[in-house]
């Protein structure tokens, strides 16, 4: 098995859609490469760009909540997101940037292995979901929900993306309830 960090080269030099020309930096991922949870965002936005880390801008800082929350360290999971170049104007990805993409998304699953993958936003969710053959129905419908692939060792938590906790509290209050589901995934280890 090849080493996650072997993907940041060609993730540097990837002209498979046209976002590499408007990128300042592409964001493979931070974290521990043997994490046994994963988060899987939606694409970096401006300070992701410009710092070429995941989820450090607003949403991050949610996010960074939410894992304080459950007492989990972010050097202790890992987080990437479904597209790995910033969509001008933090538009919705389109399909052909998904698919040219996430064959990275694909290897980073592979090489890391987590026994969890917490999903965050519907394009995360119907991405992963789809990925392992279970029907993807909206965030609002599944968040919070264990989809467990017991062949696999694998299971996939959704949550709602934290940027929508920026303007609707309501919803943080519903992620704060969604990530003890994940401490309590945790703790029955
Ligand atoms: N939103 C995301 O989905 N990912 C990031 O890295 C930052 C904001």
């Amino acid at each position: 098995m090849y080493q996650i960090e072997e993907l940041s080269e060609e993730v540097k030099n990837c002209r498979r859609c046209t976002l590499w020309r408007t990128r300042k930096n592409p964001v493979l991922g931070s974290g521990d490469s043997r994490a046994d949870i994963m988060f899987i965002g939606e694409a970096p936005g401006r300070n992701e760009d410009m710092e070429g880390k995941p989820f450090v801008g607003e949403a991050g800082k949610i996010l960074d909540q939410l894992l304080t929350s459950i007492d989990l360290k972010r050097e202790k999971v890992y987080i990437t997101n479904i597209l790995k170049c910033r969509p001008p104007g933090n538009r919705n990805p389109s399909r052909d940037e998904i698919e040219a993409c996430t064959p990275f998304l694909d290897r980073q699953i592979e090489s890391v292995n987590p026994w969890i993958i917490v999903t965050l936003g519907n394009f995360a969710t119907r991405y992963i979901l789809e990925k392992f053959n279970l029907k993807a129905e909206s965030i609002g419908r599944i968040h919070g929900r264990i989809f467990n692939l017991k062949a696999k060792n694998l299971k996939i938590v959704p949550m709602y993306h934290p940027a929508s906790a920026l303007y609707n509290p309501r919803i943080k209050g519903v992620m704060i309830d969604d990530f003890r589901v994940i401490g309590e995934l945790i703790e029955s280890i």
